[in-house]
């Protein structure tokens, strides 16, 4: 069994988490990484942890010729896809950036793995492809709706391709994960999460308001249609969904997925609200921070969660780690950052 794996984006936030579980479960892994959106020292925390310093080559997945050289020099059979941009409102800013890297990296690995005849592909898909679901929890089938933003899109159109190839190669065979929304960071707190910037995602900007780097967390709207007016999301342990690109990967090796294109719906199944959220970190962490209501985001669904009933008994993965344990870790990774006792 070829337990070499070769992860794209693997010094980012979600790649980082995952290749140390990947490490844990005795895979080989090889990063590649262009450190657009990411550190070197992330690799360093990863040796801390696991003891194994993996391979790290610095190279873009847009760049043909050089992706063309690491599959030439590394025989592993399986790819998981995390290099891309992520943020939904530069997207709609800048959308050539976002449909170049995003699909040009993607067109690249999938043609150098049929090319060089390498298998299995998990690919980081989104519940943002399910927009505004008609129905809640979403499960896989819940129709996708027409992408709101261009990173949306450029997920459902990497779907898209990863379907139509496994349906045309009979050596090829790919899941996408759709994250709900990843949160936390290792327990060791030697990695985590590094926005750069002013963070666009809930649970940096609390910790960075926390840390008083911000000075006060904006609530994004108190009227929606829920119980304490606060948009509903799935917050998914960033271990736990380091986890499911395991066993995604080991389902793939041992050929246990009978369709060769799968996906897989990766969250906790729980609904929990902006105000829940803020006040879990809060209990959790045994501090006040700093908030106020604001208005609405531009773009935000009022609510999306996930049933996970397809993981849970194909997969056999589970959300394991409770709310207030992730809002600790990511915590304890803020101070680490930033050398508060
Ligand atoms: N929120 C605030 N204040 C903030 C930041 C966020 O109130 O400063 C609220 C948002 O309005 C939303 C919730 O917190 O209700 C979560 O917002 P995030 O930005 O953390 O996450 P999103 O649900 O908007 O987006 C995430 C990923 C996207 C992905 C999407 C799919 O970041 O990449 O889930 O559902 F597309």
């Amino acid at each position: 069994m070829n337990k070499r794996v070769l992860v794209t984006g693997g010094a980012g936030y979600i790649g980082s988490h995952t290749t140390v579980e990947l490490i844990k479960a005795g895979y080989e892994v090889i990063v590649v990484d262009n450190l657009s959106n990411s550190d070197r020292a992330v690799m360093k925390g990863i040796e801390q942890i696991t003891g194994i310093s993996p391979r790290f080559i610095e190279a873009d997945c847009c760049d043909r010729e050089a992706m063309r050289r690491i599959f030439e020099e590394h025989d592993f059979q399986s790819v998981i896809h995390f290099a891309a941009f992520k943020a939904v409102g530069e997207s709609v800013a800048e959308p050539l950036k976002y449909y170049r890297n995003n699909l040009v990296s993607l067109l690249n690995v999938v043609e150098l793995m049929v090319e060089y005849k390498r298998r299995n592909i998990v690919f980081s898909s989104s519940a943002t492809v399910y927009g505004d679901a008609d129905t809640l929890p979403v499960t896989e089938l819940t129709p996708r709706k027409p992408a709101t933003s261009p990173y949306g899109n450029t997920k459902q159109m990497s779907e898209d391709v990863l379907r139509d190839t496994a349906a045309a190669c009979d050596g090829f065979a790919s899941i996408a994960l759709r994250y709900f929304n990843p949160i936390g960071a290792h327990p060791s707190a030697l990695i985590g999460e590094l926005p750069r910037g002013v963070p666009n995602n809930l649970v940096p900007y609390i910790t960075q308001t926390a840390a008083g780097i911000r000075e006060r967390l904006s609530i994004f709207g108190d009227d929606y249609p829920t119980a304490d007016g606060s948009c509903l999301r799935d917050y998914i342990d960033i271990v736990d969904l380091a986890r499911a690109h395991v066993v995604a990967i080991e389902r793939m090796i041992e050929h246990r997925n009978q369709k060769r294109y799968e996906v897989f719906n990766v969250g906790t199944g729980k609904p929990v609200s902006v105000f829940e959220l803020v006040h879990c970190f809060e209990e959790a962490n045994n501090l006040k921070l700093n908030y106020a209501v604001a208005p609405r985001r531009a773009g935000d669904v009022t609510a999306v969660w996930a049933d996970t009933t397809l993981a849970n008994n194909t997969l056999g993965w589970h959300a394991e780690r409770e709310l207030a344990d992730t809002l600790r870790a990511a915590w304890q990774w803020e101070k680490s950052v930033r050398g508060i006792e």
